[in-house]
Parts: C-alpha cells; sequence; structure tokens
C-alpha cells in the first residue's frame, strides 16, 4: 500500500467507506493468521526507569511513583501461572533498568525456559547489544521495542537520550532481528505533535522493517508528565488520540503486515473498557495481553492512568478474555503462538 493510500485511510470519515477497510483487515487476518486470539501473559517486572520520555508515567523524575522490582522467584511464580492457565507467552516488561542486570537477567530465563514450555518475550527497552545477546542465548524469543514514531524531530522531542549516548530505536530494532530475536515494535497514537503524514509513514515503517509483531494503542495524557500537563495542539494536521484512529492503525497494520502478530491492547480496552478490545480484533489484531504481574505491583506500574483490570486477578482476566473471544466466534490459540512470519526462516538457538 503506497503512502497516499494509507494517509487517505487515515482522513477517512465515511463510514460505509471505513466499514470496507474493516471488512479487508478482518479478512487478511483471518487467511493469513486464522481465527486463532493468542494470548501473551505480560508480566510488569519492574517500574524503576532511567529515561525521561515525555509521556511515560514511569519516567526518572516522577517522584510520585512508588518504585518495585520483583524477584526473579515471583516472576518464575507468574510464568507458572501463565503456563497453568494456557499461555503460550510470557511477556517480560519494565522501565529501562539498570538493576535488571544482563546475568541476572539471564538466569531467570535460562529458569523460565528450563521449568517450563513458555516463548519468553522481552520488553526492556534500549540495552546494549552485549545484553541482548546474551538474553537471546539464554532463550529469549522475542523482542518489543515501539519505535514510537518514525519522525524524527519529534522523537528526540519526546525522548531525551541517556547522556553521551544516542537514541536511535530503529538501528537498535534492526541489530535485535539480526540476533535471531522474533521482533516486535509499534507506536503510540495521537500523541502531540504527530500529524497524519507522520503516522502515515509510521505504518510504512512497519512494512520496510517486515514487524513479526506490531503493537499500537491510543496516547493516554499522564498528568505526572511533561506532555500530559501540556496543552494539545488543535491544527487540522494533528492525529487525534481516538479509538477510532486506533482501530484505523490496527487495520493499516493488518494489510501491511498480513502475517504479523497484531495485539488488541490494554491502551485500546482503557479508551473503551466495553468493547473496545473485541473491536480491535475483528478489524485486524489477532493478540491480547492480559496481565499477570502480582496486583500489589501492579498499580504502581503506571505509564498511563486509568488502566483497565488493575485490580483483577489473573484467573479472572483469563476467563474474561475467553468468553470475549468466544463471542466473538474465534477460538483462544494454543501453543506457542510464533510469527508465521519468520517460521521456517530461521532456527531458534539451542534447536
Ligand atoms: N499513553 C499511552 N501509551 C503509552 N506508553 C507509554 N506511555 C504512554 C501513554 N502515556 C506506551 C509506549 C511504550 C509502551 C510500553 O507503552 O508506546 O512503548
Ligand atoms: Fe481483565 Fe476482562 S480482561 S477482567
Amino acid at each position: 500500500m503506497e503512502h497516499d493510500e494509507i494517509l487517505s485511510w487515515l482522513r477517512e470519515t465515511d463510514e460505509a467507506r471505513l466499514a470496507e477497510l474493516w471488512r479487508r483487515a478482518d479478512a487478511t487476518r483471518q487467511l493469513h493468521v486464522g481465527g486463532e486470539v493468542h494470548l501473551r501473559g505480560l508480566v510488569e517486572l519492574s517500574n524503576h526507569c532511567v529515561r525521561l520520555c515525555a509521556y511515560c508515567g514511569l519516567r526518572a523524575p516522577n517522584t510520585s511513583v512508588t518504585r518495585y522490582r520483583m524477584t526473579a522467584d515471583e516472576v518464575l511464580r507468574c510464568a507458572r501461572l501463565a503456563e497453568s492457565l494456557g499461555y503460550g507467552t510470557v511477556v517480560l516488561q519494565s522501565g529501562e533498568d539498570p538493576g535488571i542486570t544482563r546475568d541476572g537477567m539471564a538466569d531467570l530465563i535460562r529458569r523460565i525456559k528450563a521449568e517450563t514450555p513458555l516463548a519468553v518475550t522481552l520488553s526492556l527497552g534500549e540495552r546494549s547489544e552485549d545484553e541482548l545477546a546474551c538474553w537471546r542465548a539464554a532463550g529469549a524469543d522475542r523482542y518489543l521495542l515501539r519505535f514510537e514514531t518514525s519522525n524524527r524531530a519529534l522523537y528526540d522531542r519526546l525522548h531525551p537520550p541517556r547522556p553521551g549516548t544516542v537514541s536511535d530505536r530503529i538501528a537498535l530494532l534492526r541489530r535485535i532481528r539480526a540476533l535471531g530475536y522474533e521482533v516486535g515494535s509499534g507506536v503510540m497514537i495521537g500523541i502531540p505533535g504527530q500529524t497524519y503524514e507522520d503516522l502515515a509513514a509510521d505504518i510504512a515503517m512497519f512494512a520496510r522493517l517486515d514487524l513479526d509483531m506490531i503493537g499500537v494503542g491510543p496516547y493516554l495524557p499522564h498528568p505526572e508528565t511533561p506532555l500530559g500537563a501540556a496543552q494539545r495542539p488543535a491544527d487540522d494536521d494533528q492525529v487525534p488520540n481516538s479509538e477510532l484512529m486506533t482501530y484505523k492503525v490496527i487495520a493499516l497494520a493488518r494489510l501491511v503486515c498480513p502475517r504479523a502478530n497484531i495485539p488488541s491492547t490494554t491502551a485500546l480496552a482503557t479508551l473503551n473498557p466495553r468493547d473496545g478490545r473485541e473491536l480491535g480484533l475483528v478489524r485486524g489484531a489477532n493478540v491480547v495481553m492480559p496481565n499477570l504481574t502480582p496486583p500489589k505491583y501492579r498499580v504502581h506500574y503506571e505509564i498511563y492512568p486509568n488502566k483497565v483490570c488493575l485490580r483483577e486477578t489473573a484467573e479472572g482476566c483469563s476467563s474474561c478474555l475467553h468468553a470475549r473471544i468466544i463471542a466473538l466466534g474465534r477460538t483462544v490459540g494454543t501453543g506457542r503462538g510464533d510469527s508465521p512470519n519468520r517460521r521456517g526462516r530461521r532456527e531458534p538457538v539451542g534447536s
């Protein structure tokens, strides 16, 4: 799909034409990844962060956050819970936390891989080549790192680098791919300063990076951040951080990367708790990521406010999601739910 076609879909307001976009995205999803919806258990293992991302509630200077870091045993218990709930993957996510060390993390990955059949996805921020290689060798299967925006000037405004370093997530994603990980990325929708042109370029970038996983969600202002406290630009070029725009991006992501695993995200469910997740799943998505973080920690992983399911148990979310998936006429995925994109192209480490 060409840039101009992506752009015109992003600007489309006609409901009949949008219904055609949803239909195409849903048919493409069915054809390339089928009717299974994969459940990935999310463990938010630490909310410490050294970075200053202008939109994120976990940014280092936010002193109103109670910081925590889970122990390896606590994370392992979550992984066993994921297995017992029938999930094929555990996603280990954190802020950019130097307290998560190369060797400590490698040990944890090895223990999860030895004691469960789970695929392990890491989402630990911008880490060194040495760390990424070590974790891959320890058995990690996938890595998630959103590039957030392909507009370099906007990226730089939102992401001050650590002193003495350059932050280039696109380059890092290519290195992650070269290490043999399945690669996931994505963007926030409607971040202040993001134009329609920018978002169309982001979607074209998904295809250029040949992503295995694409996560997108609406930007949700956090009051304890510089961006959340600022006034939104009200000009015609500014992308709205709306539910509708999120569906458009999910659908277009499916059309440009037909075989990718695409979650219907928590941020979307936060905008529409009633049926946002379901609408994502019928407009291109094929994954959901139930939260397995122990509730006592979960409340402190406040990237944005008012997240759904904050006080729900792991079992509660599991049965809720099963029911929602069945009600859509879809099935709950079994097995690891690896990317059909890579299957046969690459042998996992150790096999
Ligand atoms: N609103 C929505 N999404 C956010 N993220 C971070 N802060 C916010 C926010 N305020 C997203 C980023 C990050 C992912 C883990 O969460 O895209 O990559
Ligand atoms: Fe958590 Fe429905 S997914 S309660």
